[in-house]
This record gives C-alpha cells, structure tokens and sequence, in this order.
C-alpha cells in the first residue's frame, strides 16, 4: 500500500525539538526522506542519532538566522542529490528552549531589545530567509509546499494568569512573531500559486511536555477538548498538509488547538 509521504522529500527547521522530533519519526513511518536540520547541540544529535541507518534521513547544522548558511543550505541538499517539495519553517526561540537554557522570562517593561530582536531574528526572518531561498533553489523548478509555523497564541492574546507562580512564561516576541508568520504565509500564497507552489501555516495548541498538572487544570480550562496535545496529535495534522493530499490549500491558518481559538 502506497504510504501517506511517499514521494515527498520533506525540509525541516528545528527539527531536534519536541514536535520537530516527532513530525520527523512520523514523516519517516509514512513512506517520506526527510532533511532534517537545527543548531548543532543536543537536541541535534539525540535526533540523527535516533535515525542512523536510516536511507530515508538526512541532516545538516543550520542556524536559520544566519543567512550564509541558509543561502547555501537548498545548494548543498541539491547537490548531494535531494530535492525538497515540502520545506517547514518549523525553527522557534520557544519558551521551552529559553526554560532550557535556564534563561529567566523577564516581566514586560524589563524585556531588553535585543532579547526582543533575537527572537524576531529566528522566528521570523529566519522563516522569511528559509521561504526566499526556497523561492530562488525550488519555486518553480518543481511542485513544492511550505508550511509555516505558528501557535495558538499568533492571533489569540496570551492568558498570562496560567502563568502565575509557573518556571515559565508566554513573552511578548514570541506571540509577536506567531501573528506576523501568517502574514509571510498569505503574501506568498498567491506570489508562488502561479509558480505551482503552496503555503499553509500550522497553528499547533498547548503541547503537553511534562507539565505540572496544575499547569494542565489552568491551561485545560481554556481548551474545549479541556486538555493539552500530544505531540502525535499535532503531526496528524502536520502529516496532512505535508502530504499530496492538501495540494488544493493554499494561504490558509489550521488550528490544531482543541477549541482553544473557536469559544
Ligand atoms: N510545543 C508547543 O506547545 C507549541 C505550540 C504552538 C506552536 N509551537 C511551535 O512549534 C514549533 C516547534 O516547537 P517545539 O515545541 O518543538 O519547540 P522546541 O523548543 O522543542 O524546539 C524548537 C527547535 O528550534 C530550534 N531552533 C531554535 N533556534 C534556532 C535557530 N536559530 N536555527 C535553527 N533552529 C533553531 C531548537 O534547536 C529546537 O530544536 C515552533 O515553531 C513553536 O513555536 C509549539
């Protein structure tokens, strides 16, 4: 039987991350080749490390804020003999990572500039540097899909109150550069329709990651589903618009939220 993926050679940005993880060992089961890359570090190697041998994977060191190396990241994929019809810009400075990092979540009026700028700088100019070296190595040469990332806290406000007394909290970049995803999405739709490519952007949910169950009973009031996702339950979705089966969407947000955005 002919899988969900096959014939999709699918790009990934962050993809060592909680859901990046997952859309790759899900992308793999499902017939796709997967070029998977991140920061080099940990999360990087757990990742190739879970998929050696496998024919199917591949992975490169990429900083998606830096713009040498993403100019050069579609050359290199081509010339060792892969072409990518599906890229997502999937890289994020997400709370999570800051908490890692033992970064503390500053109160608003004390946000420094240049933790602002360097969110933007990964989550938002680096998904518009990925989607213009896609649009320079891919559009046009063959059908391709982009998907971009966004949240539940893109178009929705922040419920800061969950986050009272929490290890972590929403920051304002972050929300910021959710919203203004979907603005690169709808611009490019119909600038790459004429060219035979697709862009959809994802708005996944609150994901569960062992999170305390107070912070669960706070956040799962706000979910019709009244519950966090499973990082599964957010790559069905990712599977789909990855897959042929979407290519008549284009332009378009889909929330993967649990109701969260529909009260
Ligand atoms: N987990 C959630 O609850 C949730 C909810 C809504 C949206 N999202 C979005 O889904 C995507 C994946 O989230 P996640 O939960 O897996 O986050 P995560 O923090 O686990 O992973 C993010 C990944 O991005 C990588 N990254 C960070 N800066 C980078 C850079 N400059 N260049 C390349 N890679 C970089 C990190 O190394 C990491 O592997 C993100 O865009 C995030 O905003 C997540």
């Amino acid at each position: 039987m002919t899988k969900q993926l096959t014939g999709r050679t699918i790009f990934i940005t962050g993809s060592g991350g909680v859901l990046g993880s997952t859309y790759v060992r899900r992308m793999l089961e499902q017939g796709a080749r997967v070029v998977a890359t991140d920061l080099p570090g940990h999360r990087a190697e757990a990742l190739q490390a879970a998929h050696a041998g496998n024919e199917a994977f591949r992975f490169y060191d990429l900083d998606v804020g830096d713009e040498a190396q993403v100019t050069e990241i579609f050359k290199r994929v081509l010339a060792d003999g892969w072409e990518p019809n599906v890229v997502l810009n999937n890289a994020a400075i997400t709370g999570e990572m800051l908490m890692g990092a033992g970064k503390p979540f500053p109160d608003f009026a004390d946000t420094s500039v240049a933790d602002f700028e360097r969110t933007l700088r990964t989550n938002l100019t680096g998904a518009f540097m990925v989607a213009r070296q896609m649009d320079r190595d891919i559009v046009g040469r063959w059908p391709a899909a982009l998907i971009n990332v966004a949240s539940m806290y893109a178009l929705n406000g922040a419920h800061h109150p969950i986050y009272d007394g929490m290890p972590f909290k929403n920051f304002s970049a972050y929300g910021v550069t959710k919203a203004g995803i979907h603005g690169l999405t709808v611009w490019l739709a119909g600038y790459w329709a004429p060219r035979g490519a697709t862009v959809n952007t994802i708005a996944p949910g609150a994901v569960f990651n062992n999170h305390s169950e107070e912070f669960q009973r706070r956040v799962g009031e706000l979910i019709m589903l009244n519950r966090m996702a499973k990082p599964d339950e957010i790559a069905d979705a990712m599977l789909f618009l990855c897959s042929a089966g979407a290519g008549y969407m284009t332009g378009q947000l889909v929330n993967v939220d649990g109701g969260f955005s529909a009260w």
